[in-house]
């Protein structure tokens, strides 16, 4: 996982001081996952993932959207949070990596929780319908794509709902004036859209690689 500023010791600390530990499950999953090498760091930490669950709980989630799955430990920690009877939507365009996620999902019992729509994700969002019914949103896919989910979701979440992204401050090279590229690029439009949008109240913290929480007014 990226994150800057706190080290593993300290934040295995945090994670052991929490009320849901890693169980047998995660530590599988997570295993599995280092397995592929790079790619692992793509991975939300269980500090993280302490967090989606528990936010999950507090806006009693009972639909809930997530665009970037890849071996499906964010969705897990937030299918455990989610109200009984609640759905989380999963969009992924990697067959391979999400089957790890299927397993693991149906280990811990909440594979019949989840609906996971292969396609890019921008295509799985512009069918959902128009309503705004839904209490939890986590954003966690290609960067450049940040601010068109960003305005595929915001009318589609309840009043009281969130929105969280995953990585907007890019281990602080958004606040880096000498730094560029592409993510970094799109992250500075994401978090200044987010800023400007009047339908939200947000907060990014910084925490992780930079978590915004946005939660829908009206
Ligand atoms: C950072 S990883 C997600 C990590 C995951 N949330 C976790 O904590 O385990 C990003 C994922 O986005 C997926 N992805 C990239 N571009 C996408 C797109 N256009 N549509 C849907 N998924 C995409 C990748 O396949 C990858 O699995």
């Amino acid at each position: 996982m990226r994150n800057f500023l706190v080290t593993d010791i300290v934040r295995d600390y945090a994670v052991g001081h929490g009320s849901w530990q890693p169980d047998e499950i995660v530590d599988d999953l997570h295993a599995r996952t280092a397995a592929l090498g790079d790619p692992a760091g793509m991975q939300i930490g269980d500090d993280e993932g302490q967090l989606l669950t528990m936010l999950a709980r507090l806006v009693g989630a009972r639909r809930a959207v997530e665009v970037g799955t890849f071996t499906g430990y964010s969705s897990l920690c937030i299918a455990r949070g989610l109200v009984d009877g609640g759905t989380l939507l999963c969009c992924d365009v990697s067959e391979e990596w999400t089957a790890i996620g299927r397993e693991a999902w149906d280990r811990a019992g909440v594979g019949s929780r989840i609906d996971l729509r292969i396609a890019p994700a921008l295509e799985t969002l512009r069918a959902l319908p128009d309503d705004p019914e839904i209490d939890l949103v986590f954003i966690d896919a290609d960067k450049p794509n940040y601010p068109a989910y960003w305005d595929e979701l915001v009318p589609r979440v309840r009043p009281g709902g969130l929105l969280l992204a995953d990585n907007v401050l890019w281990s602080g090279e958004v606040a880096d004036e000498s730094a560029s590229g592409a993510n970094v690029e799109a992250l500075r439009e994401f978090n200044d859209k987010v800023a400007a949008d009047e339908r939200v109240e947000a907060v990014v913290l910084t925490a992780f690689d930079g978590l915004t929480i946005a939660r829908k007014l009206g």
